[in-house]
């Protein structure tokens, strides 16, 4: 025998010295759900560990997560009031904007994403304006552009659509740029897929379709090839980095999207993902710790760069140690 792979195995200081990937602080992006008012920090009881905040509190746990070398945010509002056109996510005072402007007062350094759509504003829960029964597509990017300039004013550095609306990007992207807003990337949701790993979330955000599903918007889990389609055409529109959500049960995608394109690609370890590790962890049947770098770690190697993910403290607070 010639070649024996064992040999690149048999220390712990060879094995590490020819690892092909590792996950370290500044590949993760740790999501924050911000409330109004103050000194609120409310448990959601479906992703143990994970709260909604004031801002205040956000504070705290920023500092927190920056001690820990985590430095990229990711903010979802949960605002007070709902209604039809989502008005809460563009109108002076909105949660996001006293959110980024407290945030960069405070650590002008972070990367500030904010997640771009409406269904935590709207009383119906979808990601776009409903016409008729009917999600209005091209109606939808006037709201989200609104959302996107109003964040990016208030100092959010990189707008992060979600709403899966044909031509999202482009809305966007000349929204910002009519407001001389040049230097806002724009991260797409390229490649999301009309997942039932969203669960958790939509606890946490209160953003659950009051009737129908996103079918109509969200991509077919049985698609493939409709992946690069998607995000060919956002790129084509301007989109600085891609991403394809959810991560675990996407890794195929992830690694088709790695090799098609040149641009940064997200993985959005998701809410469900993250809660059914928990649950397990919880019950005593899996090592949380292990499992959630071998989790990190696999996006990594499918070709991720960045990763979205709920266990970015847990998984720096454990490597510590
Ligand atoms: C908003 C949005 C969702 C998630 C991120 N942005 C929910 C959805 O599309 O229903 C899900 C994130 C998660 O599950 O962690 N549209």
């Amino acid at each position: 025998m010639i070649r024996r792979p064992r040999r690149l195995r048999t220390s712990s200081s060879i094995r590490k010295y020819t690892q092909e990937h590792t996950v370290q602080a500044h590949d993760l992006i740790f999501p924050l759900f911000v409330v109004s008012g103050e000194n609120r920090k409310i448990e959601i009881s479906s992703m143990p560990g994970i709260h909604k905040m004031s801002i205040d509190n956000i504070l705290l746990e920023i500092e927190e997560c920056v001690s820990l070398g985590i430095e990229a945010f990711i903010l979802f509002g949960t605002p007070d009031t709902k209604d039809a056109l989502a008005s809460s996510a563009y109108a002076d005072g909105n949660i996001i904007e006293i959110a980024s402007k407290a945030i960069k007062a405070k650590f002008p350094e972070v990367w500030l994403i904010a997640d771009i759509c409406v269904c935590s504003y709207t009383d119906h829960g979808h990601c776009g304006v409903l016409k008729n029964g009917k999600i209005d597509n091209d109606l939808s990017l006037d709201l989200l552009a609104k959302m996107a300039v109003s964040c990016a004013k208030a100092g959010i550095d990189t707008v992060a659509p979600s709403a899966m609306m044909d031509g999202q990007i482009e809305a966007l992207r000349s929204a910002l740029d009519k407001e001389n807003l040049v230097e806002t990337s724009v991260m797409s949701y390229s490649a999301k897929y009309f997942s039932s790993f969203y669960g958790p979330f939509r606890e946490a955000a209160d953003s659950a379709p009051q009737e129908g599903d996103r079918s109509t918007y969200q991509m077919d889990p049985a698609n493939s090839k409709e992946a690069i389609v998607e995000t060919e055409l956002d790129v084509a529109q301007g989109a600085d980095f891609i991403m394809v959500k959810p991560a675990m049960s996407y890794m195929d995608i992830i690694s088709k999207l790695n090799d098609a394109f040149d641009i940064p690609l997200v993985a959005y370890n998701v809410s469900g993902e993250y809660s059914m590790i928990k649950a397990a962890a919880e019950k005593g049947w899996v090592d949380e710790k292990k499992i959630v770098s071998e989790l990190l770690l696999s996006f990594k190697r499918a070709g991720a760069n960045l990763i979205i993910t709920y266990f970015a403290k847990d998984f720096l607070n454990s490597s510590k140690s």
